[in-house]
Parts: C-alpha cells; sequence; structure tokens
C-alpha cells in the first residue's frame, strides 16, 4: 500500500479524520460515475457525523456533486443519514429518489456533459471539499484516478481542500487506460483535437495542486454495480430488430459492417444489445461512449470491438473482478476521459455515432420522456442520453413495448415529461420492430409508432389520433382533453387501460 502512498505519507489518516474537514452547508464535489470509481470510506464517515449532528438536533446536510451516480455506500449511506440537501447531476439510488420524490432532498437532473462546464463556471458557488477516489498517487504527488474519472478536474479546481482515497482494491494496471484532457476557459476555445474514438490527447494522471490536499484516507473496497439481468425473451428481440436497424442501414450505404461507431446508454435493455452485436455480421465495432458495460467487454474479448472510449466502467460484480484481473489487457482497448469529453456534443458530431438509450416512454410524435414516471416521479436522470441524441449520427431509442406486466405502455399519446424532443428522436425500437421516423413529418410518424406498440394498447392509440384528428389544426394533433388519459389512468386503476 505505501507505494501507492508515496508523496502524501504524512497526510494518511482515518475515514473519521478526514470527514473533519466536511461540515454542515458545504458542496462536495465527488468522484465517481455509475457505480465506479466513488469514494468508499468518506461516505460512510460523513453520514455518522450527520447522524450524530441529528441526534443533537443541529443541521447537517451538504450538497452532493459527482460524475454520475454512485452506489449503495455513497450517495446509499448518505441519504440514509438524511446528509444530502442538493444533489446534482445523476442519481439512481433508491433511497435518495425516494427524497427526491417526497420532496426531502433536491435535485437537480443535467446533462451530464454540463456540469463540469457549469461547476468551472462559478453557476453554483463555491465548493468546499472535493473527494477523489484514486489507484495511486504518483511520486511528484499528483494522482491516477480509478475507475472513472468524471468531473474529477473540476471538483478538484473547485475546492478549497482535497481529500484522496487510495483504493487497493482497484488495479494497478488501471494506469495508462485514463486520458486526461482539460478542457480551455471559455470564450473562444479551441476545437478538442479528436477526430477518431481511439486518439489520446492528454496525459494518463490528474495534476493536483498540491497545497490544497488535506487528507489521505486508505481504502480496500469493491466498486459496487447492479449486477444486469440476464436478457430475456424481449431484450433480445429488442437487440435483433436493433441489429436488423444496423443491417438495413449497411444495405442502403449509409454504414460499414467494418468499424461502426456506437454510444450505448445504461440499463439492462442497452446490455442486452450489445449481447446482440456479438453474433452479428459487424466487425471492429468501435464505442464512443460514457460507461464500459459488460456487454462491450464481451466484445472486446471476442475481438469484435476495438476500442472503447468512456469515462467510466459501469460493469457487474462479476465483470468487474474481470476487469481487475485482467486490466492489462483492457489496458490496450479502453480509454477514460473526462466527462466533459466523452459527452462532448462537438466530438460526438464529428466521429458519427449511432446512439441507443432507454427511455421510459415515447409519444406518437417521438418526443421521449426518460426521466419522470407519470411526469413527476424522479427514475434516475438524463444522464448522457441528451449529449448523445442531440448530436449523434443515428439516434435510437430501445425499449420493451410495455412495464410492470402489461399496466405500463411505453408508447403513450403524449409524454408525460420530455427529455428527448421530436426532433432529435430518430428511431424508436421495442420487441414489435422498428420505427424510422427520420425524414418524416409528425403525422407521418404515428403509424410507425403505433405499430411498434403493444398489441393491447394499439387500439387506445388509434382511436386517439382519430380524436386528435379532430382538433383544426392537423401540424401535431393533439386532443388535450384526453392527451394524458393512459397516465391518469395508471394513477387511478393501476393500469394504462384504465381496467
Ligand atoms: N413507467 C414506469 N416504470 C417504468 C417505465 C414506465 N413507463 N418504463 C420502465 N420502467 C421501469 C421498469 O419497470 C423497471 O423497473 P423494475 O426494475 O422495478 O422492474 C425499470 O424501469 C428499468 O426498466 P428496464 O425495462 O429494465 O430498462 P432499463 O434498465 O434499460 O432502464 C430507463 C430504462 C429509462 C430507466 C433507463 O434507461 C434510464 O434511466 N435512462 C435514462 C438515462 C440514460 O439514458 N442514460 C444513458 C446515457 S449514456
Amino acid at each position: 500500500m505505501t507505494e501507492r502512498i508515496g508523496f502524501y505519507q504524512d497526510l494518511v489518516v482515518s475515514a473519521e479524520e478526514a470527514a473533519k474537514h466536511v461540515n454542515h452547508g458545504d458542496r462536495v464535489g465527488i468522484s465517481g460515475f455509475t457505480g465506479a470509481g466513488y469514494p468508499k470510506a468518506l461516505p460512510a464517515a460523513i453520514a455518522e457525523k450527520a447522524k450524530a449532528a441529528h441526534e443533537k438536533g443541529e443541521e447537517f446536510k451538504i450538497d452532493l456533486f459527482s460524475g454520475a451516480s454512485t452506489a449503495p455506500d455513497c450517495d446509499g449511506v448518505l441519504a440514509e443519514a438524511e446528509a444530502i440537501r442538493f444533489r446534482t447531476p445523476y442519481n439512481s439510488d433508491p433511497v435518495l429518489r425516494g427524497q427526491f420524490n417526497d420532496g426531502t432532498a433536491l435535485y437537480q437532473d443535467l446533462h451530464l456533459s454540463h456540469s463540469g462546464q457549469q461547476v468551472e463556471e462559478g453557476f453554483y458557488g463555491d465548493f468546499q471539499v472535493a473527494i477523489i477516489e484514486v489507484v495511486r498517487i504518483t511520486e511528484d504527488g499528483n494522482i491516477i484516478p480509478s475507475s472513472a474519472v468524471g468531473n474529477n478536474l473540476e471538483y478538484i479546481d473547485a475546492a478549497d481542500k482535497i481529500i484522496l482515497e487510495v483504493n487497493e482494491w482497484q488495479s494497478l494496471n488501471l494506469e495508462g487506460m485514463h486520458d486526461i484532457y482539460k478542457i480551455q476557459k471559455l470564450p473562444n476555445r479551441l476545437p478538442i483535437p479528436i477526430t477518431q474514438c481511439d486518439d489520446r490527447i492528454g496525459t494518463p494522471y490528474i495534476e493536483l495542486p498540491k497545497e490544497k490536499v488535506v487528507a489521505v484516507v486508505k481504502t480496500n473496497a469493491p466498486d459496487r454495480n447492479a449486477p444486469f439481468k440476464e436478457p430475456d425473451e424481449v431484450s433480445e428481440k429488442i437487440a435483433a430488430n436493433f441489429i436488423e436497424f444496423l443491417e438495413g442501414e449497411v444495405a442502403a450505404g449509409r454504414l460499414d459492417y467494418d468499424k461502426f461507431i456506437m454510444q450505448s446508454g445504461v440499463g439492462n435493455v442497452p446490455n442486452a444489445v450489445m449481447a446482440g452485436l456479438l453474433d452479428s455480421k459487424f466487425e471492429n465495432i468501435q464505442a464512443y461512449t460514457e460507461v464500459i458495460q459488460d456487454g462491450m467487454l464481451n466484445l472486446i474479448d471476442a475481438g469484435k470491438m476495438t476500442v472503447a472510449s468512456a469515462t467510466s466502467f459501469a460493469l457487474s460484480p462479476e465483470y468487474a473482478d474481470k476487469m481487475n484481473e485482467q486490466a492489462d489487457f483492457y489496458n490496450k482497448h479502453i480509454i477514460l476521459r473526462p466527462q466533459q469529453v466523452s459527452n462532448h456534443p462537438e466530438v460526438i458530431r464529428r466521429v458519427g455515432l449511432i446512439s441507443s438509450n432507454g427511455m421510459i416512454e415515447a409519444d406518437i410524435y417521438g418526443n421521449i420522456n426518460s426521466t419522470n414516471v407519470g411526469g413527476s416521479r424522479i427514475m434516475n436522470g438524463t444522464g448522457g442520453s441528451g449529449d448523445y441524441t442531440r448530436n449523434g449520427y443515428i439516434t435510437t431509442f430501445v425499449s420493451p413495448s410495455v412495464a410492470k406486466g402489461g399496466a405500463i405502455s411505453a408508447i403513450v399519446p403524449f409524454v408525460s415529461h420530455t427529455d428527448h424532443t421530436e426532433h432529435d428522436t430518430m428511431v424508436i425500437i421495442t420487441e414489435y420492430g422498428v420505427a424510422d421516423l427520420r425524414g418524416l413529418a409528425p403525422c407521418e410518424r404515428v403509424e410507425r409508432i403505433i405499430a411498434i406498440a403493444h398489441p393491447d394498447y394499439r387500439p387506445l392509440l388509434e382511436e386517439y389520433y382519430e380524436r386528435a384528428q379532430q382538433n383544426k389544426f392537423l401540424h401535431t394533433p393533439h386532443d388535450l382533453e384526453t392527451a394524458f388519459e393512459f397516465q391518469i389512468n395508471f394513477a387511478k386503476t393501476g393500469d394504462m387501460r384504465g381496467k
């Protein structure tokens, strides 16, 4: 362990001691993105501090900023201790989600490419502490980040004090995987010089303002991602439809079997799509994406994927162990970048990727709700889906046609919340097929979208569209009296069909 700490040996303290630097009302920026690379010890120590304060009748809450979601031993423990006042830019922790939805904590759901810049530009005010997990500290006091880069640069810059967690569980062979490039300040910044997914443009370490480091804590704890669900019949059909769509693009001369560039969102369905690509005709696949999921390691192992550029891992426990054992091999195929770079609109537009993200619901014109069930109940967040959907070459949404045993349709007359507008959505895919919306006016899309809805819901959607056409304005016909009937039925009866 000593060789991992080197330069800051004198600053090594317990997590409890380090937590003394975190106070009520602080803005705290942490490493971590989708269950990887988050601090493992400080969150519990801060949670204990909060509990002790609450027992004495004192207030203790922090504003917590990260790359994206973390895990039960980070967001979870802090939420259970009611220690979070405000959270951004992404969350998937169920306890914290409950607090957003019952109004006891606040959440700003934000495009992941925007959050770092907004911190840098001072939109949130001062940051008191940055807590960053690292693989090791270099001989000259810089750091090798661990399994996520996220917004580390921005929090290190913004914070008055830096606490480092050196996690022995993380493989030393992650060193060399990171490509740390600092985007220039506005205005008139230069282009980011990435034209190929495997371009490396920065350093393998993060340079630290050494005078700000106040404590170093040793840890030995795994990243904690939930395992993916095994692909079921529905997700296998969705994957097959996705690949058929890609093959159609090859036949149309818009794509090649060699070297197509993908982005894949979080979730079980996108992971199943990657499993489908394993048996496809596509070769030398590349990813310019934000997270490395199990399916990508399988593609790399099979020699189907040559490079995956992202900002973090989102691996199941089994695949996280595999990464640790074989990091020297994956090092040749994976690049971990700051999230301002992995999700940057400029680079996404330049490389020309095909995006694929999950959704809560789509409407008959192609607007997408990725985040709020019934318009009000936050699920996770928009994450990077907006970054890739607004800027991708071809943008797809993949989803089962129904949720909760058929009580919820993923295709509705009108989305109850909008994350992606009809202007950005090109293709929607369910187990019933592909709705290719490119080049179509809103009313031309309706038939295609209803055709991929679950058969139980198709007549209801057709009835709605007929009713909507009674409207005298026919560009995007709606019947506002009944546009939310599906969601209202669900709220009243627990079934969108109104049973
Ligand atoms: N209403 C209520 N719940 C719904 C729903 C809807 N319309 N659609 C899906 N769900 C629920 C499912 O029932 C499931 O809940 P369960 O775990 O309790 O069964 C859960 O959402 C996950 O759904 P699943 O079908 O397994 O798909 P998924 O894992 O692909 O997740 C999203 C779907 C929308 C929740 C997920 O993709 C997401 O959070 N997306 C937004 C962020 C994003 O796109 N990030 C990627 C950017 S790179």
